[in-house]
């Protein structure tokens, strides 16, 4: 049986265990990780804005020109939700939903099938805008995509360049699809905090 001292012991390595781990977390100042004053990267001095895109998102499989392509197949026969393909995309974003329209960015990432009982997606994709001063910032999306459902939301997980320290949310609904070949045009309201 254990004595009260052996207890007390034990709890106060504990406590020092977790007083060295919580130092190297917090770390004041170790050779790799350092606290840097926000100021001077911008940040305390600008408020954070909220910014509003609305894109269109262009899913093309048919030939000539496929913008996304199957890179999984489907692992069963019989899965009705396809569960586990994986496609592969570089999806053109255009300010209208004719392909035709301006030429805004690109959704360069991949989905895949992750629901055995409905179609369910897993999206991971970024958006890499293209145009004025947004040209070569990106947001990162991750989230889950039940495609037949009206609106679908999923979270902006982080960005660069005008997007740093993004975070925010992107409701896509669908706009057209065509059956047979796959081909679909989706609406992306994307809503981001930024700096
Ligand atoms: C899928 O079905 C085809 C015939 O339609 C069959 O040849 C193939 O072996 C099946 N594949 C799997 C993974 O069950
Ligand atoms: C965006 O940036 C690229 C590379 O920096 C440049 O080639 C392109 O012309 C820019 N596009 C616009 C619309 O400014």
């Amino acid at each position: 049986m254990r004595t009260m001292a052996s207890i007390f012991s034990l709890i106060a390595s504990e406590f020092i265990v977790l007083t060295v781990l919580s130092s190297f977390v917090i770390g004041e100042n170790q050779d790799f990780v350092r606290t840097l004053d926000s100021k001077l990267y911008g940040l305390k001095l600008k408020k954070e804005k909220l910014t509003h895109f609305r894109v269109y998102w262009h899913d093309i499989y048919s030939p000539p020109n496929p913008t996304a392509m199957s890179i999984v197949r489907p692992p069963s026969n019989t899965s009705a939700t396809l569960f586990g393909s994986i496609s592969m995309i570089d999806d053109p974003l255009t300010e209208k939903p004719e392909l035709s329209s301006k030429l805004v960015g690109k959704a360069q990432g991949f989905y895949g099938s992750a629901s055995q009982q409905e179609l369910g997606l897993l999206m991971a994709m970024n958006f890499v805008f293209l145009e004025g001063k947004y040209n070569g910032s990106t947001i990162s999306i991750l989230g889950r995509n039940k495609v037949f459902s009206d609106v679908r939301e999923m979270p902006v997980i982080g960005g660069s360049g005008l997007f740093r320290f993004a975070r925010g949310y992107a409701q896509a609904s669908t706009h057209s699809v065509d059956l047979k070949t796959g081909d679909a045009v989706v609406e992306y309201n994307v809503y981001v905090l930024h700096y």
